[in-house]
């Protein structure tokens, strides 16, 4: 595990997909000292009326099989802060609209885009060991972008870009062609059950959208403590005739040392799973 300062601001309660986060300590109050939370608000008046949008795309843009579940999140005060504060200049809403990345992170770093960060603190270790990568983080879970904005904000980072919203989104209406050096997806979400397989975000057809943003040579990074997800991931990378395996054997990769161990990773670990990466590269058209 990497040796980074960078923690957590809290413990956050375990998030299966589909399960609602039991109660969070020191979920925001109308009573915390510095912080301004409303309880009550009226119909269609918003959360974070600075923070990021609760459906930002809208139904037009929705597909109708999505590889997360939407669900009722408790924001501790320090993330609603961060929210309020921070998400004009660090956000960015996944509406549809077109973005130009050398304007988002205001320099023409390489942009690598880590879908599904979760509470983030993985991302702003990754962020702070390597200044020069530019990371577009992108999650729908409100307390983990709440979280990484603090992070960021707390440790530095120049770097991070923290996306609201559906990344397959992102990839499809707002992301130029050729646009990314690299893509990471650590531990997504498993849906273990066979009817919910069609959820998994690593299949055929999102590889190949992927494909078209990413530039050649760039290397997609996928982990995961799911066996069975492990395997269907080697599978359709495998066979995908954008991507080629870095691995001579074709087989997984060890964690390379600039992957720390992320949340999900941990409690998979702590129940005896056994972790997979993939790394393949985006071969010359
Ligand atoms: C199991 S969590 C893993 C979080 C983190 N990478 C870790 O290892 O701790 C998967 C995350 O992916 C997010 N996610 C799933 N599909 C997504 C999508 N299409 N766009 C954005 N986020 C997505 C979920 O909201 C969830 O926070």
């Amino acid at each position: 595990m990497s040796d980074s300062p960078i923690t957590p601001e809290a413990p956050q309660p375990t998030a299966n997909p589909g399960e609602p986060a039991p109660h969070a300590p020191g979920e925001a109050s109308e009573h915390t000292p510095g912080v301004s939370v409303r309880h009550s608000r009226s119909k269609g008046e918003p959360r974070f009326p600075d923070g990021p949008k609760p459906d930002p795309a809208g139904s037009h843009f929705e597909r109708r099989i999505r590889s997360f579940q939407p669900r009722r999140s408790r924001v501790t005060a320090g993330q609603a802060d961060a929210l309020q504060r921070l998400w004009p200049k660090w956000g960015l809403d996944i509406d549809g609209r077109d973005i130009d990345l050398e304007e988002l992170f205001g320099n023409a770093h390489p942009v690598v885009l880590e879908i599904g960060f979760g509470m983030g603190e993985a991302t702003a270790q990754m962020a702070a060991a390597d200044l020069g990568t530019n990371i577009l983080a992108v999650d729908v879970h409100t307390p983990g972008q709440g979280n990484l904005l603090n992070l960021a904000d707390q440790n530095g980072l120049p770097n991070v870009r923290v996306g609201n919203g559906d990344a397959i989104i992102l990839l499809r209406e707002m992301l130029a062609s050729d646009s990314l050096d690299g893509l990471r997806v650590y531990f997504p979400d498993p849906w273990p059950k066979k009817r919910h397989h069609k959820r998994r975000l690593i299949q055929p057809e999102f590889l190949s959208l992927a494909a078209t943003r990413l530039k050649p040579g760039a290397i997609v990074h996928c982990a995961t403590d799911w066996e069975p997800y492990a395997e269907q991931m080697l599978e359709v990378l495998t066979a995908h005739p954008d991507f080629e395996n870095t691995q001579a054997d074709g087989g997984f990769a060890p964690r390379p040392d600039y992957r720390p161990l992320t949340r999900f990773e941990g409690q998979g670990l702590d129940k005896g799973h056994v972790v997979n990466d993939l790394l393949f590269r985006r071969v010359q058209r």
